[in-house]
């Protein structure tokens, strides 16, 4: 049997309810990341910052995983679509942590422009297998409002 752990980080909710369906239904082990800084601002302020993070590929500390990840084989990893990309608290997830010979499954939530958000995890994620990743898009107007179909997510989660 293989030991899955779900990561995820999320600033407005989606990628955490998507996270949360996935523990509902696998009972997997699952965490947040946090960013030892929190992003402060006005939602335009954030998704500024976000830019300018994304473009010189800033790596902000995270506080630590109250886990081993050494005991997972599985990670399945969720992160929101940042500037067509993973978020930099998943991009540091990945950058500094030794994911060597484990099976990596992403997620993204999008709102419309999910990128390339999957390949660069598939590249950023050395010596892992990733496999079996899913795009899921919320509404751009209201948040935890799903457009991908529910029905769609949960058949995904039922492969997990
Ligand atoms: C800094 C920032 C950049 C974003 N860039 C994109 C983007 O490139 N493409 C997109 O579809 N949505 C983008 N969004 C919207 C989020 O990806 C989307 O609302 C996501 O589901 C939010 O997940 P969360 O609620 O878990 O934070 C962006 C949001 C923020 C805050």
């Amino acid at each position: 049997m293989s030991k899955k752990l779900i990561v995820y980080y999320s600033m407005d909710g989606n990628t955490k309810m998507i996270a949360k369906m996935i523990h509902e239904k696998t009972g997997a082990d699952m965490v947040m990341l946090n960013t030892v800084i929190p992003y402060t601002g006005t939602d335009e302020e954030i998704v500024q910052q976000g830019r300018e993070e994304v473009n010189r590929g800033h790596l902000p500390d995270l506080e630590p995983l109250p886990v081993h990840l050494a005991e997972y084989d599985t990670i399945i990893l969720g992160t929101p679509t940042w500037w067509y990309t993973m978020a930099p608290a998943v991009h540091s997830f990945i950058r500094r942590n030794n994911l060597s010979g484990k099976t990596v499954i992403p997620f993204q939530t999008h709102a419309g422009w999910p990128g390339h958000t999957l390949q660069d995890i598939e590249a950023a994620a050395k010596g892992a297998q990733v496999r079996n990743g899913k795009q899921i898009q919320f509404s751009a107007q209201e948040f935890g409002k799903l457009v991908t179909p529910e029905k769609e997510v949960r058949e995904w989660i039922e492969t997990l």
